[in-house]
């Protein structure tokens, strides 16, 4: 069978290294409200608004066999447009799920859920917490899951979620997200650049890396296939937990210079990163064969060694 995948939200940071590593697929269709300044000449790139019907129409052809859906209003983004990330989170997946539906066979559909679903709930979290969201982008994220949930009980797709921890280091430009400063805070050192971190040192965040992100979306994408789902159908790609203080820690035993980090308080940022929990349960997991980052002074290394030599 010939395997067409289509990633929404295909011209952002995950969206593209996803791309580079799928190599069971004849073709990969890239689908984004932005498109890259240089066109790849491996992907195509397709301008497409997921809460737009007509864009959803077009993108939702009759011969996908795979979605990663990532197409998405970030944190901060929704937090400040409430009506966009409405729109776009909510909407556009259920509309997006609704052209899966009417597709002639049940499509393997992932979703990019995050552990913002969660909300605090004290920090640390067992694998069947309950989601008790505190941002509107996390609302969003777990109705997503939600409905993803049951179109695939209802076998009009073979979906799950994957929660993902905050993704670090990000190259390039940093985006919406509240949890930009996590990588901000380690890239622009390591280019001789002045970061501003706008939480406190012992502010706990649940991080992986680009690699172990992406090996597991590709994990969820095999068991979605296989069939073999859980009873709800979510999974917590595993993170580690760390303090502020520690990863400034790891920067500088890398040769990192932490004095390029100016530490400005930033309420705003301070009061979205506070409701995500810190750390979870994901014995489960680990037990289905998800990767888990072990070191996070690796991971610095692996951004040094990819964008800055
Ligand atoms: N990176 C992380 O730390 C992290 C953590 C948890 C969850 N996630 C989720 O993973 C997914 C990918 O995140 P990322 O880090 O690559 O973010 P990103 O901002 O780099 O990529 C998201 C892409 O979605 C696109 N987009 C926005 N609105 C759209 C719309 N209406 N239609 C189509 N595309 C649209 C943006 O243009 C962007 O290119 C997102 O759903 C995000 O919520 C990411």
């Amino acid at each position: 069978m010939k395997r067409k995948v289509l990633i929404t939200g295909g011209g952002g940071f995950l969206g593209r290294r996803l791309a580079q590593e799928i190599d069971w697929a004849e073709e990969i269709v890239l689908a984004d409200i932005t498109l890259p300044d240089e066109s790849s000449e491996e992907f195509r790139h397709i301008s497409a608004d997921v809460s737009n019907p007509a864009d959803i129409d077009r993108i939702v052809t009759s011969d996908l066999t795979d979605i990663f859906h990532f197409g998405a209003v970030v944190s901060s983004g929704a937090e400040a447009d409430f009506d966009l990330g409405m729109r776009v989170n909510l909407d556009g997946t259920r509309q997006l799920l609704e052209a899966c539906r009417n597709l002639p066979e049940p499509i393997n559909f992932i979703f990019a859920s995050s552990c913002a679903i969660f909300g605090s709930n004290g920090g640390h979290l067992p694998s069947d917490a309950a989601a008790r969201p505190e941002s509107s982008y996390g609302v969003q994220k777990a109705c997503g899951e939600l409905l993803v949930n049951d179109y695939a009980r209802k076998g009009f797709i073979r979906g799950v979620s994957c929660r993902l921890p905050t993704v670090v280091v990000r190259p390039g430009k940093p985006n919406l997200a509240a949890s930009s400063f996590a990588s901000t805070i380690i890239r622009e050192p390591i280019h001789g650049r002045r970061a501003k971190c706008p939480v406190n040192p012992d502010s706990s965040l649940w991080l992986g890396s680009v690699k172990s992100v992406v090996t597991n979306f590709l994990k969820a994408h095999q068991i979605a296939e296989s069939g073999e789902l859980p009873k709800y159908r979510a999974f917590n790609s595993p993170g580690i937990s760390l303090t502020v203080r520690e990863m400034v820690d790891a920067l500088a035993r890398t040769g990192g210079d932490t004095s390029l980090i100016d530490w400005e308080p930033d309420p705003k940022i301070d009061a979205i990163v506070s409701t995500w929990p810190t750390a979870l349960d994901v014995s489960s997991e680990l037990a289905l064969g998800f990767e888990v980052d072990t070191d996070f002074t690796k991971i610095i290394e692996d951004y040094r060694k990819r964008y800055a030599e």
